[in-house]
């Protein structure tokens, strides 16, 4: 169907072409057996709120190397962690990421492994408990951020304008999801919007989904997402 296509095709160019970030599993080693550290999925999804990719990366890096387990970040004091995340901003984050490290540390250092559980921690709202359910436990939950609801808008070139085609493009996202590679797929629809599918100019020769993209079909990607005038 074009739904399976759909996602197949995305998965395929993940393998070949995903960025290689310093909190990721790459699909080789996965393939291996090898699965993502909870700790390290979340740390980085909490860093990647509300600031780049770019910026995150050293950041994270430094994280891990002082702090290997959410054990020894709980141990930390919140000074210490407040003086590593200067920079990074939004120090409301820092202050729940210490308070969630005690309380994953106090019930023996394992994150919850629904989205529901993980939404019931300090600092992590639904979108950050569907990112880590999917990438860390493979969940089939729906990630949505603005990379997704570029590529899926211009999909099947939703005239609905954002905010409200949220909802629809949560339920496309839904269907589309793989039964078996949720983590890689979340990570793919990111990446493909990131690096091709770009707010202008996207790169539709480079895209694995030009045979299935309404947008281009159209001729007109760069309209969509449609915004609400303000
Ligand atoms: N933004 C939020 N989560 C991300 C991830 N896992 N990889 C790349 N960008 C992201
Ligand atoms: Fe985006 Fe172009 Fe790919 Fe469509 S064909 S999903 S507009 S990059």
């Amino acid at each position: 169907s074009r739904k399976s296509g759909i996602a197949a095709r995305l998965l395929d160019w993940y393998d070949a072409h995903h960025r290689e970030l310093p909190w990721r599993v790459a699909p080789p080693k996965l393939a291996r057996g090898e699965r993502p550290d909870p700790y390290r999925v979340w740390l980085s999804e909490i860093m990647l709120q509300q600031t780049t990719v770019e910026a995150v990366k050293s950041y994270f890096t430094a994280f891990v190397a002082r702090w290997p387990t959410v054990g020894a970040l709980a141990a930390a004091s919140n000074d210490d962690i407040m003086k590593a995340w200067a920079g990074l901003g939004y120090y409301s984050r820092a202050r729940n990421l210490k308070a969630c490290a005690d309380l994953v540390a106090a019930q023996g250092g394992t994150f919850p492994d629904t989205e529901e559980g993980l939404r019931a921690l300090p600092g992590i709202g639904p979108y950050t408990a569907a990112a880590i359910a999917s990438i860390a436990f493979d969940r089939p939950a729906a990630v949505v951020d603005g990379n997704v609801e570029r590529v899926i808008s211009r999909l099947y070139r939703i005239e609905t304008p954002l905010p409200q085609a949220k909802a629809e493009i949560r339920a496309l996202v839904g269907q589309l999801l793989p039964p078996n590679r949720p983590g890689d797929f979340a990570q793919a629809t990111m990446d493909l919007g990131a690096t091709i599918c770009t707010p202008r100019r996207p790169k539709c020769m480079l895209c694995p989904l030009r045979e299935d993209c309404d947008a281009l079909s159209a001729g007109d990607p760069e309209l969509y997402p449609v915004k609400l005038a303000k």
